[in-house]
């Protein structure tokens, strides 16, 4: 078998055969592939698509690639994903409800990049907290308190973490295919049974329509029951950020509002609905079940309990979270509907202030980031702060928020579900 011989017939549109994908993905993890050609065949997988069945092998040997969990000693573990976005802090808050309703929580988790957020970022902004546990350690607290957050543990789908590298730096990433066996070679090593993904769609999200938003949850469906996995995939609006506050410890704190129960936005009805289903699926009960013992268990503050236990058990110091003074506030300059305060807008903003990062080797500055006071669509008067912006750095504040007199239309938060 020759790589040439493989990119050639992908690039011609036709179907590549089983031995050739696991030829593929051995191959470029043993570095007999040079980067150079998997990079040429990434971009004709772009271009040309794959079958179901292209997808189905790709997921298989990326899963084979790297370790998988055992997780069969425990009773109703759930995982969750979200395809990732703006302002979100959904695992911090999602977790500990769950866990709180007995259903076990056992999480590996990513790092920022470019705009989108990252959940292990945003609990480094914790002084002291340990997040890179080793298999044990990861299995004795899902044991002691039914959820565990972790970094990385072992080595899961080696093939798609130098995959996904070639992918960011290559252009390759949007294309449904690579992002579903991706993600799912993922949480099948992971070895959960249930999995609940918030499918982001809109101007912040790495999916832009409900079109390949139904394709992508669809083939990520299909990849979970040949796996013995129930996949739920809830179809979310991304145009605009999550919550209010965009940035680490910004988002810590704002999770931890809500597991307190001082807010009530768009965040906290999207965590939820996300509870409800992975409780759902975890319990094996309706829905409305699922959903009441949720809004009971925030309501009693056993969510938050639960969420300090963690916070504890992985040795984080939250007396560190402390809110800074804003270097900057943003100022309405006309009155109206706000319209430009998009994902992609806020996205960039807070990664300029020093939140995200460009490369995944940039440090980043825990407690840089954005405030909203007001939201797209909101109305305001000229003059009304609309931002507070945090940052160690000088920059430009000639920020335009720009308005409208026509009240827009209310957008959805969430759009479909799909099982
Ligand atoms: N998230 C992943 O894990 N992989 C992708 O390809 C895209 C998003």
């Amino acid at each position: 078998m020759n790589i040439i011989d493989i990119i050639l017939k992908k690039k011609n549109k036709l179907e590549l055969s089983e031995e050739e994908i696991k030829y593929v993905v051995e191959n470029y993890v043993n570095d007999n592939i040079k980067d150079y050609q998997m990079s040429a065949l990434l971009m004709a997988i772009v271009i040309q698509d794959m079958s179901n069945d292209e997808i189905n092998y790709l997921t298989k040997y990326m899963i084979n690639s790297g370790s998988t969990f055992d997780l069969s000693k425990f009773d109703h573990v759930v995982d969750k994903h979200s395809t990732g976005g703006v302002g979100d802090k959904t695992t911090l808050i999602i977790s500990p409800i769950v866990s709180a309703c007995g259903v076990k929580v056992a999480k590996m988790s990513g790092r920022a990049l470019g705009y989108t957020g990252g959940t292990i970022d945003k609990l480094e902004s914790i002084k002291n907290i340990k997040l890179n546990l080793d298999e044990e350690e990861f299995m004795n607290e899902i044991s002691d308190i039914g959820l565990a957050i972790t970094s990385q543990t072992k080595d899961i789908a080696i093939a798609d973490k130098k995959i996904y590298a070639l992918r960011d730096a290559t252009g390759t990433v949007e294309s449904i295919p690579l992002i579903a066996s991706s993600i799912m070679s993922k949480k099948i090593a992971m070895g959960s049974k249930n999995l609940v993904i918030d499918l982001k769609v809109g101007k912040g999200a790495l999916i832009k329509n409900l079109e390949d938003a139904r394709r992508l949850a669809n083939i990520m469906i299909d990849l979970g029951k040949k796996n013995n996995m129930r996949v739920v995939c809830i179809l979310t609006n991304m145009d605009i950020p999550l919550g209010n506050n965009i940035g680490n410890s910004l988002e810590v704190m704002e999770a931890i509002d809500i597991l307190k129960n001082k807010e009530d936005n768009d965040l906290k009805t999207l965590c939820i609905t996300l509870a409800s289903y992975m409780v759902k699926l975890g319990l094996d009960i309706e829905l409305e079940d699922a959903k009441k013992m949720v809004i009971n268990n925030l309501n009693n503050g056993l969510a938050y309990n639960k969420f300090i236990e963690l916070i504890n058990y992985q040795k984080g110091d939250l007396s560190s979270l402390k809110k800074q003074e804003a270097k900057y506030v943003i100022k309405a300059t006309s009155s109206g509907y706000i319209t430009n305060l998009t994902a992609d807008f806020i996205g960039k903003l807070a990664m300029h202030l020093g939140a995200g990062r460009e490369n995944m080797k940039d440090a980043i500055d825990y407690d840089a980031g954005v405030i909203l006071h007001k939201k797209n669509g909101d109305y305001v008067t000229k003059g009304d702060i609309v931002m507070s912006l945090f940052t160690k750095k000088d920059i430009n504040t000639n920020i335009e928020i720009v308005t409208t007199n026509e009240k827009p239309m209310e957008e959805k938060l969430i759009y479909e579900v799909i099982s």
